[in-house]
């Protein structure tokens, strides 16, 4: 049996793919347990530098799975949403940043995923949306709260409650995306992006998501505060010298993660 997430790595990108295409990716306890499998020994591993989240097939994600959700009763959807709260937050504190790379349908649960990666390419035949009040329930990965950060609270509330799907465009529009590539292109921008990230020091870019992550839900003065630590903290690094001394020699850095 093939395994419901793929991982490949190019170096120091990690290509990471949910690979559930018979059911269009449909996020099950088995496929939500094997991510924050995957998220965690991605973590562990020092030589990660970026990642690249997709998907196997015509979707990215249709949503956490319906036909395992419909004989849930109330502890069992709690435990559901909990461990879909648990796999995301776990993407959002990697020392990594994911890039996701939006294949076609992210919508539910799927479009919840894509809002934990810290920025989204989309294809031009990428679908998003919150659907699930046509199915008398409400997201429950998070999708009310990131989706408001992302887009903002009315953007958000517009989606959430009508249960519409916008295409990539309008994802682009409303800052949701980055980006809008061919569906043939998708993956080699995402990897070329992915790999620029991975070419920096890799202290300074695990600094940055952690700052702009935690910075994100907090008073500015503390956010501006934690921004002044990770910045201090990497002139006692390595390559924060060496990347200072290259500039001043002109010639390219070499970063070590030190
Ligand atoms: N949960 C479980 N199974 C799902 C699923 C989901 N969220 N989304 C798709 N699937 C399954 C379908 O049941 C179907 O399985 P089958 O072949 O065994 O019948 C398979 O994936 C293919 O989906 P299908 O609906 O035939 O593809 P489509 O191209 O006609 O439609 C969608 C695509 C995305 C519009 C449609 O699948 C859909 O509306 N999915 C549910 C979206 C949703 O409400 N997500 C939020 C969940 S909270």
């Amino acid at each position: 049996m093939s395994s419901v997430v793929l991982v490949e790595r190019v170096g120091g990108v990690a290509i990471v793919t949910l690979n559930r295409p018979d059911k269009l990716n449909a996020l099950n306890q088995e496929l939500l347990a094997a991510l924050y499998g995957t998220w965690s020994d991605l973590d562990h591993d020092p030589t990660v530098l970026c990642a690249v989240l997709t998907g196997a097939g015509k979707a990215f994600a249709a949503g956490a799975d319906i036909a395992a959700m419909s004989t849930m009763g109330t502890s069992e959807a709690k435990i559901f949403s909990d461990l879909g709260h648990t796999v995301l937050a776990r993407m959002e504190s990697a020392h990594f940043p994911i890039l996701g790379a939006v294949n076609g349908f992210a919508l539910g649960g799927g479009c919840e995923v894509a809002l934990a990666c810290d920025f989204l390419y989309a294809s031009e035949a990428a679908k998003f949306g919150q659907p699930e009040v046509n199915l008398g329930v409400i997201p429950g990965f998070g999708g009310t709260q990131r989706l408001a950060r992302r887009v903002g609270i009315a953007r958000a509330r517009e989606l959430c409650m009508t249960g519409d799907m916008i295409t990539a465009d309008r994802a682009l529009t409303m800052g949701l995306v980055n980006a809008v590539f061919p569906a043939g292109e998708l993956l080699t921008q995402a990897r070329s992006v992915a790999e620029k990230i991975a070419s920096k020091g890799p202290l300074a870019i695990a600094q940055c998501k952690r700052v702009m992550q935690r910075g994100a839900d907090v008073p500015l003065p503390v956010a501006n505060e934690l921004e002044a630590q990770g910045f201090s903290w990497l002139f006692g690094t390595t390559d924060q010298k060496e990347g200072m001394a290259a500039f001043l020699e002109k010639r390219p850095a070499s970063f070590k993660g030190r």
